[in-house]
């Protein structure tokens, strides 16, 4: 590597917006229902626009018009529902699950021609590289991203795979990403033998990784790779952590040479959040508490925790314990306020005692769902997710690599 390339990865340091939103998201109290959209635009985040009418329609007309759409459009629509997603529209939705589960469903249901997903960018992305050609996918709000995808912006990424290929040579690092990234970094994966995992598999991806390559490059979540690192036997002192801000990602050839774990220096606020002092906290309060948290939560964390799995794996922990055990949880507020409305017979609580919904799940409100159902019966597909050929071709390598592995 040169000198004069040296100088040219060097770039400027962005948050990018997600992340600033999300911090001015967080309110005192752990009332969430959905109010008018036009309400709720004054919360200080980016929605998108959306005709008039369905600004000023209350919960009960949104449900009206919900279910009359729904009624007639019948089975040619399918609604995928992440857990995060907020009461008022999850219960639309015909199956619910974590990312694994529904990237599954998606790739599984070849009888709708419309899959409406209620979650996020990458995974209605996701959901369109994996279902068949002739169906169609829809993200009712197009601003729903992940602040963690964004952290790892596909041209910094393409420049750190060139970087890392010129140091260290070709074939000596295998890519693996988080389910929570763009399509353009699956492809890239899929391009160059590697694999998406997401938080219920990772484990099972990293031993197929290092069965096929000695170091993995894992994007974008430091903390899943880190907690997944440890797992799989990989020691701290073998990890590098890439921040795409610094020449080489901060590191010296010699570091990137012995490491066997290269993480990309990308987090989730959310679960960032969550901490050792307030697993403590909760231990003081109930001497029983059983703690399980998510793997995007820090190293600490997760260590402290009792348990720690996928969301999916969460909802089974808390509606499987037996009846009076005390859960506190470590992830998103609407699926911890569910869990404790489906489990009245135990005690589940967040760990955070400041509510802080993951604020772009959040702007699935019931407006945009009732704005692309009612698109649908005017023959219009509203908000599309589109992949090109060439990028779904590799992305879609990478993603059948990882439905292989469990
Ligand atoms: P799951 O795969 O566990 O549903 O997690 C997705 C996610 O974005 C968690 O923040
Ligand atoms: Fe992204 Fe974090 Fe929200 Fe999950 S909780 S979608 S990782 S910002």
């Amino acid at each position: 590597m040169n000198a004069a390339k040296l100088e040219l990865t060097t770039k400027k340091p962005t948050l990018p917006i997600t992340e600033i939103e999300h911090s001015g998201f967080c309110k005192s109290s752990d009332e969430l229902p959905a109010k008018p959209l036009m309400e709720e635009l004054k919360v200080n985040v980016r929605w998108q626009k959306i005709p008039v009418e369905y600004l000023h329609l209350s919960a009960e007309e949104l449900d009206r018009r919900i279910g009359a759409a729904r009624k007639k459009l019948g089975k040619k629509v399918i609604i995928l529902g992440h857990h995060y997603q907020r009461e008022e529209v999850i219960e639309y939705a015909d199956i619910q699950g974590d990312s694994y589960l529904l990237s599954k469903e998606a790739a599984s249901r070849p009888e709708a021609d419309f899959i409406i997903f209620c979650g996020v960018h990458f995974m209605a992305e996701t959901a369109r590289i994996l279902c068949a050609p002739q169906q169609r996918v829809i993200l009712p709000n197009m601003t729903a991203g992940c602040s963690m995808a964004d952290m790892a912006p596909s041209d910094d990424v393409a420049d750190a795979w060139d970087d890392l290929e010129e140091v260290l040579g070709k074939g000596e690092v295998l890519p693996v990403t988080y389910m929570n990234s763009t399509a353009a970094i699956k492809a890239l994966c899929g391009r160059n033998g590697g694999i998406v995992c997401t938080s219920s598999n990772a484990p099972g991806v990293f031993e197929w990784a290092y069965k096929r390559a000695g170091r993995i490059l894992f994007l974008p979540d430091q903390h899943l790779g880190r907690n997944t690192g440890l797992k799989s036997g990989v020691k701290l002192d073998e990890m590098a952590v890439w921040n795409p801000f610094k020449p080489l990602g901060g590191n010296t050839p010699e570091q990137l040479k012995k490491s066997k774990l290269i993480l990309w220096r990308g987090h989730c606020s959310v679960h960032t959040r969550f901490t050792v002092k307030q697993i403590e906290s909760a231990r003081q309060r109930y001497p029983d508490v059983k703690v399980v948290v998510h793997p995007e939560c820090t190293m600490e964390t997760v260590q402290a925790a009792d348990m720690h799995g996928s969301t999916e794996f969460i909802r089974k922990a808390i509606n499987n314990a037996p009846s009076g055990s005390v859960w506190a949880v470590g992830t998103e507020i609407s699926l911890v306020n569910r869990l404790a409305k489906q489990n009245p017979d135990k005690v589940v609580f967040c760990l955070d005692p400041i509510v802080c919904p993951c604020s772009t799940m959040y702007r699935i409100h019931p407006a945009y769902v009732a704005w692309v159902l009612d698109g649908l019966l005017e023959g219009q597909v509203v908000n599309e997710i589109k992949v090109d050929e060439e990028t779904k071709k590799h992305a879609q390598v990478a993603l059948e690599r990882m439905l292989q592995v469990r």
